[in-house]
């Protein structure tokens, strides 16, 4: 069984003060309702969660999440090192502020400002090479879903996006969001959710092997709330979700991080790595 993870995209929001009041929230909710990160065999799927915040309030959530089963990740990196490159962030400066994870390839950043496959596969080797996780997102607009064109696309963005790299199952996330069901409240089914995870594990069977496919998880995004959550992660190929708007409401968020679903009867909790 893979864990699930659940991450929460924050995207442009979060003060100082609101990354304060939102974590401190949701600590107190998960100390009250939720044993994460632990084996529980009988009861619940182990779950991981991640915050993603923006790079302005890393540090102050790093030490917010000092000791606490909430991993840190950024919304994006820049695959160089250091140098001449103003605005940007590498990934070593998010390792040196704890983070663990990075999101990479969201559609806002593909579509409103035009980055490409092969920035994006840079981007994934440089998280990799650092050690950070990559989470790799993917999607389809509504006009490539009603052409016919939603596997093509997807395939297109998974090859030129793991062009020439072979991370290890636990360092790789994928991250299946519809453009469609982005912040629109549209969610995909729970059959066309499972329909896409179940072709992307296939193709990572081809493209690494069975047992990496095995252990890789992807996760849905889109419009992903409390009401919605359970059904989508009972979906057997759907490993987690990667949240945005529920992601900054504490309680919300703390309710998908609840909805995981329960072990089947039979199989027992492994460790992803
Ligand atoms: P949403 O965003 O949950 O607000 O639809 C998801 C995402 O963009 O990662």
């Amino acid at each position: 069984m893979r864990p699930i993870l659940v991450a929460g995209n924050w995207k442009m929001n979060g003060t100082l003060a609101e990354t304060r009041t939102l974590l401190e929230e949701l600590l107190q909710r998960l100390d009250r309702t939720q044993d994460t990160g632990h084996k529980t065999p009988d009861t619940k799927r182990p779950v991981e969660i991640v915050v993603c915040p923006p790079f302005t309030a890393l540090s102050e959530a790093a030490g917010r999440l000092k000791g606490k089963p909430v991993a840190l990740g950024a919304q994006d990196l820049h695959w160089e090192a250091g140098g001449a490159f103003t605005g940007e962030i590498s990934a070593g400066m998010l390792k040196e502020l704890g983070c663990t994870h990075v999101i990479l390839g969201h559609s806002e950043r593909r579509h409103l400002l035009m980055e490409p496959n092969g920035w994006i596969r840079k981007k994934l080797g440089a998280a990799l090479a650092a050690g950070l996780t990559g989470i790799l997102c993917v999607g389809e607009t509504l006009a490539e879903r009603e052409n016919d064109q939603t596997w093509a696309v997807i395939e297109k963005q998974l090859s030129a996006g793991l062009d020439n790299l072979t991370p290890t199952a636990d360092r790789l996330l994928i991250a299946y969001e519809p453009v469609w069901a982005i912040g629109t409240g549209k969610t995909a089914t729970p059959e066309q959710a499972q329909a896409v995870h179940r072709q992307i594990r296939e193709w990572l069977a081809e493209r690494f092997d069975p047992k990496f496919a095995d252990r890789a998880r992807i996760l849905y995004g889109g419009s992903v709330k409390a009401d919605n959550a359970e059904t989508l992660l009972n979906q057997p190929d759907i490993d987690g979700a990667l949240v945005g708007g529920a992601s900054l409401k504490a309680k919300e968020f703390a309710a998908i991080i609840a909805a995981a679903p329960k072990q089947k009867e039979g199989t027992c909790c492994t460790e992803s790595s």
